[in-house]
């Protein structure tokens, strides 16, 4: 299938050279098109930010920035071996024999990822086959006693095994999770075999997780003290449950090893794709727009969009900044939210991201009678009418108001996934510091915390409860 030209910028006597003729067939990368930015924020205005950009990027890469203790991911793809991915398939090979569905139990930064991931390279119907790699399918991302529930009643009657993820080994929602599911496995399996089929992933020597499985006898993996919740898709985090449910974790790795050699320092701002997002997205925030919107075409990226959430609200918003993060899957939304996006407030952006290739064939037949009035697409692929649909969105969007970026990727497989993790995490750090905050922490997350504890009378925090139920 033809693609359209990619544009791709450069400097050149300080004004900006459009070069275009680059195909995208040919193109064995992630692209980022601009061209629709360019109408709302002046070439003159991205240059002007060139050196506040160095700055940045020469922050994120020496280490003396805020939350400079948590950047084990920057190098992380380019530290990963292959023996250390090759003996995290011996372990997943395990798990896969033994189970028909692979639970993951985590929440935030240790669920998403996978789930973002195996979401985008499962069949969408695998939950119907017979045979396969194990379903993947979690618990501990939500307290909801219906889920838990109606999971065990799925549980009853299949075969499965647990990986338990938790940096911290304490958080909640996991930790009730885990405990309810140890004991339904155990019921069913008996405690030697239950602990044959669980694999904790924790931090490498403190907290319960850790002492759970020592005591237990789980197989373990460790997450670097220095790679946070959101940021650890390519450590166990991921990979694990990836490699239990089939996905190809070298590829993935290989992938974010390619978009490191492109983000490196050194690489003119112009040309290095996460330094231009990063610099882009400041821009038009700085300009009034407040609200980013994640836009895919693609239904299997719905929860890469949910992850790219994460990455970006826990680190930017913060100090009372940052841009929101949203998300809409098109063409669906356009029926939902196409309207304020195209007419609603004007304080929106959107970012898409656009698969060029698809993976299947589906030719719209010629039909006889023709009563719908679609013989005119006969003999086109469904994906050339959502291509269209990608096109004239952004064009009326730019029409509205809407400045619009365009990521693409060849086609959606695990190594242009493993790119545009690394594309987006690199930026993240290179946008949160050009933002002025501290990409890295989440002091946030534990307001909701210390009042929830408060409410369930949880042992020391007796003073917090009084407190709050005054306020009740
Ligand atoms: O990004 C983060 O740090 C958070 O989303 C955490 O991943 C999330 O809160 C889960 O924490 P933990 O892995 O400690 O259970």
């Amino acid at each position: 299938m033809s693609g359209t030209p990619c544009l791709a910028y450069r400097v050149h006597n300080k004004s900006l050279i459009l070069r275009s003729n680059i195909q995208i067939e040919k193109m064995d990368h992630l692209s980022l098109d601009i061209r629709r930015v360019l109408p709302f924020i002046p070439e003159r205005d991205l240059l002007k930010m060139e050196t506040e950009f160095k700055i940045a990027q020469k922050t994120l890469y020496d280490g003396t920035g805020a939350g400079n203790d948590f950047l084990g991911w920057l190098h992380l793809p380019s530290e990963i071996t292959d023996e250390q991915l090759t003996e995290i398939e011996r372990d997943a090979d395990e798990l896969r024999k033994k189970s028909e569905i692979l639970v993951v139990v985590g929440i935030g930064g240790s669920y998403l990822g996978a789930k973002a991931v195996n979401d985008a390279l499962t069949h969408n119907f695998s939950n119907l086959f017979k045979s396969g790699p194990p379903l993947m399918l979690f618990a501990g991302h939500n307290i909801g006693e219906d889920y838990m529930h109606e999971l065990l009643d799925i549980l009853d009657t299949h075969s499965y095994s647990i990986v338990v993820i938790s940096k911290s080994g304490t958080t909640t929602e996991p930790a009730l999770a885990f405990r309810i599911l140890k004991d339904h496995l155990v019921g069913k399996v008996g405690l030697q075999e239950a602990a044959e089929r669980i694999i904790a992933i924790t931090d490498s020597s403190k907290g319960a997780l850790r002492q759970l499985a020592f005591e237990e006898g789980y197989r373990t993996y460790a997450i670097p003290d220095n790679v946070g919740g959101r940021y650890s898709v390519l450590t166990p985090v991921g990979l694990v449950p990836l490699a239990v449910c089939g996905i190809d974790i070298h590829q993935l790795v290989k992938g974010a090893r390619v978009m490191a050699r492109m983000c490196s320092p050194g690489i003119d701002m112009m040309k290095n794709p996460a330094a231009l997002y990063a610099v882009i997205r400041n821009a038009l925030y700085r300009s009034g727009k407040k609200i980013e919107i994640l836009v895919n075409y693609h239904n299997k990226l719905h929860f890469f969009s949910e992850w790219w959430k994460q990455l970006y609200g826990e680190s930017e918003g913060k100090e009372g900044r940052g841009l929101f993060p949203a998300a809409v899957d098109n063409s669906t939304d356009l029926h939902s939210m196409g309207q304020y996006i195209q007419e609603g407030e004007r304080i929106l952006f959107e970012t898409v991201i656009s698969v060029d290739r698809q993976q299947h064939d589906v030719t719209i037949p010629h039909d006889r009678k023709n009563l719908d009035r679609l013989n005119y697409l006969a003999g086109k692929h469904m994906d050339h009418v959502n291509k269209m649909a990608e096109l004239g969105t952004a064009i009326a969007h730019i029409d509205g108001g809407v400045p619009n970026i365009r990521i693409g990727i060849p086609e959606l497989n695990a190594h242009f996934l493993g790119q545009l993790i690394y594309f987006f995490e690199n930026a993240c750090g290179i946008s949160g510091y050009l933002l002025g905050i501290n990409p890295f922490d989440q002091p946030g997350v534990e307001a909701y915390k210390k009042n929830m504890f408060a409410l369930l009378e949880k042992p020391g925090f007796e003073e917090d409860t009084k407190r709050i139920k005054k306020k009740l």
